[in-house]
């Protein structure tokens, strides 16, 4: 076997990092580390859910980027029908791993008498050359195989390669702005929590070490639980994980759709929460308005205009100077936001601010003193208190694993909210950013507000090389200088006495639970809504997540259809970019093509920069009617998408999906990132190029109706060009569903209030089928109700699925798209007033008053 790699090419690469870029697995089935020798069984047990075995250095380590560890516990475990677990660990279990009150996994011993989990099975391989490895196997198929490649496991060093087909379908691994899904000839990603503008194909915010691969027609999965930066390689013929620590501990689902791969993760690392109903609507947000009385402006611009807007949010600007849990008294005083927050609660919308995890280290500044207090500060390695540069000058930053953190963060949360009680939290800048290089207020006097480094010349610090935490042998492709730019330092300690190497890129999910913690201990009954920057497996738990500081540019827009389906992949569903881009001025066209797309994005909240022209949707005669024509799309389906995110809460399935979760078996869509389906019956075909009238888009087979006129188009599993005229988006209705809607209004609430209506788009074979899940959109323990439709053969069902909730309005109209001759209906088999109206090839029928609390069959006759 070739050995392309070889000692001296791996020198090379560790003198000079940057020469990794260039080097890769390619084409060989070799690694960094090919002249490893892998291990050997020294002990095998069956056991009663898989097998383990004890493993051990086949030759002379390598050390090629830290320590060989000589022993090593292999356990395989079918956990449950559709999830493998692989997990191969020191044998002093002195690496770290992610403890379960960071993130509470689904532990389960197995199924019984387990001999696989859904079709898949574990076996291990041995050859001469690489020692030990292990195939997951689908049939005959192995959908992950080590086989050839030696397992390098190293203190700061793991490395894992599977072979995968060469022109592999894989989505997921981020977050990382690309095309949706990953090119496997040439994909480098680097999992390494990154305060970045959304660069494209670098590290960003989150990350996230879950893909899903489609094979064959079939989905499974693979999730690698390590905290450590990494990169993930994919190139002809392989998938490898270069971790820079922890343990390789894999679990495999089984899939086999899309769906069942997202129900068979989130089951591990946790469901999405349910989120406030209002969280749907409209939100409007940008950094760098001046006052409260600009905020009362914008928030009265939006309703003259006739657009929605659910919720008004504010950036830092209305921090008294930038400092958390303050107000500027003279732009932002509390009697003035206090007086905003009960005006829109009078009008039933909402308020959002943002805070920050960094807390200005100034001893006269309460809510630091009273954390020094408690102990709750990141401390450098010396034991004194790590202090970096953010908003508010030099800062100290919490540390989640601290034992009085979580009740110090609460308490100055509750402060603030006994304040001005706000409806959500925007936590930003938890990756922990930070401005400077290593603990630079150290020393500094107290209460100095140093310029921004950006706006300084400030000279790069280099690292101490020999400290293999802050230089690494093997060094990921993050793209600052240092791993520790940007951040907290990778020496920096945390109280549990882990140094921030290890534990990086948990800081925006620890941040999420403690705070969504916080919002549920203040108000046990009401459904927290918190937004966070920084993700990891299993946030969506506790938060939802915006795309951070895109740009206003056509290319960013296209990618944040990709950048949201990931999320989809990644179980976080409440997810959304910058509708009209962050960075950079926006353009009359491009904001209106955003505001068509990201009316349809699962969070949808327009935000940007201070220094980009304004840019609410108001602003634009043509964005203003745009955004008018489009969200009125989203809040009649409002129904429908929050039952779609139900489907999320209850089963992991994401809100939007790619065509290809829909229509596995249709080649090409394998890589469609240019339209997304809502739910799995509303597809939605955005203009994604400037000066563009018309949209190339592809339908698979079957009927879909176009939204606005209910025309059917006939898929033929081909591109169709679509007229997109400026202030239009082309929504299509999947023939052979039942989407329940309500009427559009100016928030949400009022929506609700109206009486539903349930479009039903029959299928070739005349049938149709829909759900609706009800409950009050507000508390945490509320009663529901799931509803189940049923058309066929000119009969509509409602069936009662489950639940007691009891839903205050009537079903009042039904929208019959493709079918024609109804002349009267029957409720339960006596007749009933309505309006019936043709037009086309639907029949309208209004003015019903059916109740939908209990099972119904509606007669069309
Ligand atoms: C960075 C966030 O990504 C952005 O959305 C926000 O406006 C700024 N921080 C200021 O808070």
């Amino acid at each position: 076997m070739p050995r392309p790699f070889s000692r001296l090419m791996r020198r090379a690469a560790r003198a000079l990092p940057a020469l990794l870029c260039a080097v890769s697995v390619a084409g060989h089935r070799e690694g960094l580390a090919s002249d490893c020798p892998g291990y050997r069984v020294a002990h095998f047990a069956d056991t009663p859910h898989g097998f383990s075995a004890a493993l051990t250095l086949a030759g002379p380590p390598c050390n090629v980027f830290g320590t060989d560890i000589g022993d090593l516990l292999l356990h395989a475990t079918y956990e449950t029908s559709g999830r493998l677990h692989v997990h191969i660990e020191d044998a002093a279990r002195a690496q770290y791993q992610i403890p379960d009150a960071v993130l509470p996994l689904d532990r389960r011993c197995g199924v019984e008498g387990g001999s696989s989990s859904g079709g898949l099975r574990v076996k291990l391989v041995h050859s001469e050359e690489s020692g030990v490895g292990f195939q997951v196997l689908r049939g005959s198929e192995a959908i992950f195989d080590t086989a050839g490649w030696p397992l390098v496991f190293e203190d700061q060093y793991i490395e894992v390669t599977s072979r995968l087909p060469t022109d592999a379908n894989i989505y997921g691994l981020g977050e990382t702005p690309d095309w949706f899904r990953r090119d496997p000839r040439n994909t480098t990603r680097t999992l390494w929590n990154r305060d970045a503008p959304d660069p494209f194909r670098e590290n960003v915010y989150g990350s996230h070490a879950v893909y899903m691969e489609l094979r064959g027609g079939q989905f499974h999965g693979a999730y690698l639980h390590n905290s450590h930066g990494m990169d993930v390689v994919l190139t002809d013929g392989a998938i490898q994980y270069r971790v820079l620590g922890g343990t390789a501990d894999f679990y495999f689902f089984a899939g086999p759709t899309a769906l069942d791969v997202a129900d068979q993760y989130t089951a591990l690392v946790g469901r999405p929460s349910q989120i406030p109903y209002w969280a749907l609507g409209l939100h409007n947000c940008r950094w760098g308005y001046r006052s409260v009385g600009e905020v009362d402006q914008v928030i009265a611009n939006y309703s003259q205009a006739r657009i929605p807007l659910e919720a008004a949010w504010t950036d830092i600007d209305y921090m008294d100077a930038r400092r958390d849990f303050t107000f500027d008294s003279s732009a932002f005083p509390l009697a003035g936001m206090q007086r905003q927050l009960a005006e829109l609660h009078a009008r039933g919308q909402k308020m959002i601010l943002i805070v920050d995890p960094a807390i200005q280290a100034n001893g006269s500044y309460a809510p630091y003193a009273r954390g020094r207090e408690m102990d709750v500060f990141v401390r450098r390695s010396d034991g004194s208190e790590y202090i970096g540069q953010v908003w508010p000058g030099y800062t100290a930053f919490p540390d989640w694993f601290a034992p009085n953190a979580s009740r110090w963060w609460a308490g100055e949360l509750g402060r603030f909210l006994d304040e001005l009680p706000v409806d959500g939290l925007w936590i930003d800048m938890n990756e922990a950013s930070s401005f400077c290089t290593g603990s630079c207020g150290s020393g500094r006097p107290a209460g100095e507000v140093p310029e921004l480094p950006w706006l300084t010349d400030r000279p790069h610090r280099p690292v101490n090389r020999s400290n293999p935490l802050l230089a690494p042998p093997y060094a990921i492709h993050n793209p600052e200088a240092e791993l520790s730019d940007k951040t907290i330092e990778t020496t920096a300690l945390h109280a549990n006495g882990v140094a921030e190497y290890h534990v990086h890129n948990l800081y925006g999910l620890m941040e999420s639970r403690v705070t969504r913690d916080a919002l549920v201990a203040r108000q046990p009954a009401a459904r927290p809504f918190v937004l966070s920057r920084s993700t990891f497996a299993g946030s969506g738990a506790v938060a939802s997540h915006w795309t951070g500081d895109n740009s206003a540019t056509w290319l960013d827009l296209h990618v944040s259809i990709a950048t949201v389906l990931d999320f989809g992949v990644f179980g976080i569903p409440m997810v959304g970019a910058d509708i009209c881009g962050f960075a950079g001025n926006t353009t009359a066209e491009l904001c209106a093509r955003w505001i068509e797309l990201g009316a349809f994005y699962p969070f949808a909240r327009v935000h940007n920069n201070m220094d980009a022209v304004p840019q609410e949707l108001y602003r634009w005669p043509t964005v203003a009617e745009a955004a008018r024509r489009a969200l009125a799309v989203r809040y009649a389906l409002l129904p429908y998408i929050y039952t779609a995110y139900q489907d999320a809460v209850e089963r992991g399935w994401p809100v939007a999906r790619p065509l290809v979760f829909e229509f596995p078996a249709v080649p090409a869509v394998a890589d469609n990132d240019r339209q997304l389906l809502l739910g799995d019956a509303i597809l939605v075909s955005p203009v994604l190029a400037e000066g563009a009238r018309t949209v190339a888009v592809f339908f698979p087979r079957g009927r879909w109706y176009d939204w606005y006129d209910h025309s059917a188009l006939a898929g033929a599993d081909a591109a169709v060009t679509l007229d997109a005229p400026l202030e239009h988006v082309n929504v299509h209705i999947r023939a052979g569903r039942i989407v329940p809607v309500q009427h559009p209004a100016m928030t949400t609430a009022e929506s609700r209030c109206s009486d539903y209506e349930l479009i039903v788009a029959v299928a070739e074979d005349n049938t149709a089928a829909g759900r609706l899940y009800l409950d009050d959109g507000a508390t945490l323990a509320s009663p529901h109700r799931w509803l189940g439709f049923a058309y066929r053969d000119r009969t509509l069902w409602i069936e009662q699925q489950s639940g007691s909730y009891t839903v205050p309005r009537p079903l009042a109209k039904l929208t019959l798209l493709g079918v024609l001759g109804v002349r009267a209906v029957a409720v339960n088999g006596t007749a009933q007033a309505c309006t019936i109206e043709t037009a086309g090839n639907s029949t309208m029928v209004s003015a019903l008053h059916i109740d939908i609390n209990a099972p119904a069959r509606i007669s069309l006759l």
